[in-house]
């Protein structure tokens, strides 16, 4: 029910409700959200005479008339558009309000500003419910503008800022739209592990997982308060053992009774027990344990070596070559040392798999799918759109629309690199060298969609050489069935192919590029028993807020990034 409902008369009630809509107020919180007052398409005119309660954290506050009443700009992130909020002095301590990041909770009336203002609807105060007060000296985050570098170090409270609180918004709305799309395309979504045994990548870039390291530490601190025994305490452990089995045996000679020799028989386990504890303890050694020269992983916690993952398509794809149209979406993990701007140590990927389908398909899925994403910003999140728009890419939207609206250029991966050496023909400089076989820098990929196209660019069919074990040899035998789409502002942001589904060809490939086979037993028996053409790709998550944002850095795009040497909170 709204705030309102309750404070007018049936009658006026009626009225009320016929001259304007209500705000309701929020399901599971005792106030309305900001977005239902000034996120309307009157700026919240329309509700001009309705009280309601609002909460939220002061953007800017300042006492005005000689201290006699205060104005406050509201956010509760639920857009991000302020609520002005005027409080008169007789109800609260004005400078307690007006310090950039205080909460306050407050009922009042919604009116209509004077002509002239900015605002459609203001909210005055009638009660002050409650203050959650900000030392300005001391509060990190003032509002003077702040580089998106500096609140990097203080993740804690940077989502109070517009800016990181639009991109989260954003990035919210990018995962409702990845579900949706594929939800009506028919998708089943599958977790797949996020602690793994199996290199998807095999590019050797994975953070392991162990409990080896702690395990030895314990003990080496246990070791120290309590040593273990010495050869004299085993020895005395020994004899005790000894003459134990020498009392029964002579009990039992004396033919003493049965109650006497088990007592006695009790006492020799004991002295066992004793026994081989004190030689279980001996054999405790500080440090990793070891085999041969090498570290002994079974005695980890798997029984084997474990890594975060780097992708989750092996695994899904036993879902693919099941219940044929999948896609996972979590988290991924790269120990690369890169610093770049495009690179994160953990990172969000979205990644289909469709069984029953080519490479033609997979160009397909993920050109409706970028699309779909864009429509779907432009559709739900344009106030947001509009201030990164505003603040960070003046052309961040008409790229969404670009993008949503036209057919992405695909080339092959030959095609590509003659329209480089073409350019490099024509005097533009690369700084890593252009030739077939090479892997394409992003400075390649970047003079393809930004300058070349000036839109999408798909290439397929990369030599094999460079991509992975699982893309689909091509008949040339040089070239595999991969594809990436490149985009403006980012480069690649999806990497996929039609997987190899001959068991022959992808257990040489598995031994070409210098695999154990053993740990992909599994994989290749989805190629034993009913194998299906099959495909699918990986859209890193982040790179995509990147392209729809404009923003310059993929360290502000992730609430909590992580990267070389920093991975706070
Ligand atoms: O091209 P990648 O390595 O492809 C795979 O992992 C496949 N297994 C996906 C599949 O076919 N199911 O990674 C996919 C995408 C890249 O195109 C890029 O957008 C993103 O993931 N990506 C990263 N994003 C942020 N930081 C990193 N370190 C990234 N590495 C890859
Ligand atoms: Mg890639």
């Amino acid at each position: 029910m709204a705030e309102t409902d309750q404070a007018l008369p049936p009658s006026d009630q009626l009225a009320a409700m016929n001259l304007t809509d209500t705000v309701e107020k929020h399901a599971f919180s005792d106030r309305v959200l900001i977005r239902s007052i000034v996120g309307r398409p009157d700026g919240g005119a329309g509700l001009a005479g309705q009280r309601v309660r609002a909460g939220g954290w002061v953007k800017t506050g300042r006492e005005q008339g000689k201290g006699t009443f205060a104005f406050l700009e509201l956010n509760d992130g639920s857009c991000p558009a302020n609520l002005q909020v005027i409080v008169d002095a007789g109800l609260a301590v004005l400078s307690k309000l007006v310090a950039t990041g205080t909460c306050v909770v407050v009922d009042g009336i919604l009116k209509v500003p004077p002509e002239g203002t900015r605002q459609k609807i203001e909210l005055r105060v009638e009660k002050v419910v409650s203050v959650g007060e900000v030392d300005p000296a001391k509060y990190p985050i003032p509002k003077t503008k702040l580089t998106l570098e500096f609140l990097r170090d203080h993740l804690h409270l940077r989502a109070r800022t517009n800016t990181i609180a639009a991109i989260a918004r954003i990035r919210n709305a990018l995962a409702f739209a990845t579900h949706s799309f594929f939800q009506e395309h028919n998708f089943l979504y599958v977790h797949t592990p996020i602690l793994t045994t199996s290199d998807c990548e095999g590019a050797g870039e994975m953070f392991q997982v162990t409990t080896l390291i702690s395990e030895s530490e314990k003990l080496e601190k246990e070791l120290i308060k309590n040593p273990p025994p010495s050869e004299v305490d085993i020895e005395a452990a020994r004899q005790v053992v000894s003459e134990r089995v020498e009392a029964v045996k002579q009990l039992k000679a004396a033919k003493a009774s049965k109650s006497e020799i088990t007592a006695s028989v009790a006492e020799l386990n004991k002295a066992k027990e004793n026994l081989s504890k004190l030689e279980e303890r001996s054999k405790l050694k500080p440090g990793i344990p070891k085999k041969d020269g090498k570290i002994d992983y079974t005695q980890d916690f798997f029984a084997r070596q474990a890594f975060l993952t780097v992708s989750g398509q092996l695994q899904v794809e036993t879902y693919a070559c099941a219940v044929s149209n999948v896609y996972t979406f979590g988290p991924t993990f790269r120990a690369e040392h890169s610093h770049t701007s495009r690179h994160l140590a953990e990172f969000w990927m979205v990644e289909p798999e469709i069984a029953f389908a080519d490479l033609q398909d997979d160009m397909n899925c993920a050109e409706a799918y970028v699309k779909y994403m864009c429509n779907w910003l432009l559709d739900k999140c344009l106030d947001d759109m509009l201030f990164m728009a505003k603040s960070y890419d003046k052309g961040c939207i008409d790229r969404l629309r670009m993008v949503a609206s036209i057919p992405f250029v695909r080339i092959s991966y030959t095609e590509a690199v003659e329209l480089l050496e073409e350019a490099v023909r024509g005097g533009k400089k690369f700084e890593n060298e252009v030739k077939w076989g090479i892997d394409l820098a992003s400075e390649h990929e970047r003079y393809l969609t930004e300058v070349k196209f000036q839109k999408p660019v798909i290439v397929y069919n990369y030599p094999k050489g460079i991509k992975a074990f699982y893309m689909r040899l091509n008949d040339d035998l040089k070239t595999v069935a991969a594809m990436d789409v490149l985009v403006p502002k980012v480069g690649e942001l999806i990497g996929g192919s039609q997987r190899e589904e001959r068991y022959e060809v992808i257990r040489e490939r598995i031994l070409e590029v210098g695999l154990p086979l053993e740990p992909y037993e599994w994989y290749l028996d989805l190629r034993r028993y009913g194998t299906v053409k099959h495909c699918g790709f990986g859209l890193g998550f982040e790179r995509m807020i990147l392209f729809a944002t404009g923003i310059e850095n993929i360290r502000d795009v992730i609430p909590f990034p992580r990267y070389p040497g920093r991975a706070d909170l």
